[in-house]
């Protein structure tokens, strides 16, 4: 069903809820935003995101010029009428190891104190697989009568999102209502992708098991990498051969130092958590969740070992992935806290997250760079940590001349072992054979005989 030229309030202007919105009004709806935090609406007025994500500054001005998109502080001031309203506020894992709903749960409120006519409430925050039971048990949201609730989770990938929101593989939209779930799906008309309306709960749950799903990938992957450490085998090519099966599919099987981020492990950690309270055991979840923990402080004993007597360590890559300066559950940031705590003077270097990142860590032995060179000075060990692209076109030659050991650990693959090498660099890399290759080498063709 086609559902276009749509009026949308969107509550919450993070990462979802702004790509989202801006979206949207690229898709013709017209979208209040609001947002309890006033610095973020001001910028936002003056069309400056509050965060780096390619394609949202171009269209977030597009939307405003072309009046689809308005951003205020008030709810109050953002409502006028509209039939949808989307929630996308954060819901991390509190103190206590359950999801802490209470952005949700305010945001939910303040909705229902608001509308004054039958609204859609469509809840793009991951969420509890069974949490509108909760939210339908308000005291505002019955006392308001005006609110039906409809699960749409979201899938978009930081760094990639705005692409995702236009590409997406699928739409999932559940409620107990159809015809309204037809609705809401008919917001998206036109991006393409498959589109499945079911039930709110099993909505909420596909969600938490593609994130889950992903986690376990990274988690088998990075576990075989360490079985290939042992033998002198290169991952990548396991993993080249892996994936020339359908059945396993080809991406999503990097060897890393563990997944991080603000999504994988929290959504690991909720569904365990949904789990058990339902009395369900998840040995492999509850694995997944070991594994990459283990597996960081694995990566992390490599470093230290690959550093020696060294002091002085460049850390190049603050963000948990490129393009994007989010540092959220970077491990990034856990390697510069180990160093740190062992007494190491760190170097650190991004070309987007400094800022953030300062506002997690500040030592007196951690100083914040933006430039390669500058941060690898005088440094014992320079870890590449997010693979951004400026890192492959290093001149390797330069960055041996400032050292103080040429000495490389390679979380994801920034650097060409070949040219590091040849550059007189000692060269350690996440999922490589460290000190070259051995015979016979890792050769894929249509047809061998031919060769
Ligand atoms: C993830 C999902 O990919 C999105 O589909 C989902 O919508 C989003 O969470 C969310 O729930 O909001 P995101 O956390 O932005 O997106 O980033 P990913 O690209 O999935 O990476 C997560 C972590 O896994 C990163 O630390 C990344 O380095 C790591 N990873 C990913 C690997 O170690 N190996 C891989 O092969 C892939």
């Amino acid at each position: 069903m086609k559902n276009l030229g749509q009026e949308i309030l969107m509550v919450g202007t993070g990462y979802v809820g702004l790509v989202t919105a801006v979206g949207l009004a690229e898709l013709g709806h017209t979208v209040a935003c609001n947002d309890i935090d006033p610095r973020r609406i001001e910028d936002l007025q003056n069309g400056i995101p509050p965060f780096l994500e390619p394609g949202v500054p171009e269209l977030l001005r597009k939307g405003i010029d072309a009046r689809r998109l308005s951003f205020s502080q008030n709810l109050a001031e953002a409502y006028s009428g509209q039939r949808y309203v989307c929630v996308a506020v954060q819901t991390p894992i509190g103190m206590d190891g359950k999801t802490d709903l209470s952005a949700v749960h305010t945001a939910v409120r303040g909705i229902a104190r608001v509308v004054d006519r039958p609204t859609l409430v469509v809840i793009k925050s991951t969420v509890p697989v069974d949490v509108f039971s909760t939210l339908s048990m308000l005291p505002e949201v019955i006392e308001s009568g005006h609110l039906t609730f409809i699960a749409c989770p979201e899938f978009l990938a930081e760094g990639t999102a705005m692409w995702d929101f236009f590409h997406p593989r699928r739409t999932i939209v559940g409620s107990d209502n159809e015809e309204y779930s037809r609705e809401i799906a008919g917001l998206f008309h036109g991006l393409g992708g498959s589109y499945v309306i079911t039930d709110a709960k099993t909505a909420q749950l596909i969600k938490y098991s593609a994130n889950t799903f992903l986690a376990t990938r990274v988690a088998f992957i990075n576990e075989i990498s360490q079985i290939c450490d042992q033998y002198s085998i290169d991952a990548h090519d396991v993993v080249t051969a892996l994936t020339m099966d359908p059945r396993v599919g080809n991406t999503y099987l990097n060897p890393s130092i563990g997944f991080g981020g603000p999504c994988l492990p929290k959504d690991l950690a909720a569904l365990i958590q949904c789990s058990t309270d339902r009395g369900v055991t998840t040995p492999l979840l509850s694995g997944v969740a070991t594994q990459n923990i283990a597996h960081l402080q694995y990566r992390i004993d490599e470093m230290v070992r690959s550093l020696g007597d060294g002091r002085k360590v460049a850390v190049l890559g603050l963000s948990f992935k490129p393009d994007t300066d989010d540092v959220r559950n970077s491990f990034s940031l856990t390697i510069i806290q180990h160093l740190l705590d062992a007494g190491i003077t760190v170097h650190a270097m991004d070309p987007h997250a400094i800022r953030a990142a300062a506002r997690f860590l500040e030592h007196p032995e951690l100083r914040y760079f933006d430039n390669v060179l500058a941060a690898a000075a005088g440094t014992d060990l320079q870890i590449f940590f997010t693979p951004w692209s400026q890192f492959g076109s290093l001149d390797l030659d330069r960055l041996a001349a400032v050292v103080a050991r040429p000495n490389i650990y390679d979380c994801m693959r920034s650097i060409s072992q070949t040219k590091a090498v040849e550059a007189g660099f000692a060269y350690h890399g996440v999922g490589q054979v460290n000190g070259g290759r051995t015979k016979p080498t890792f050769e894929v063709s249509d047809n061998p005989a031919l060769h």
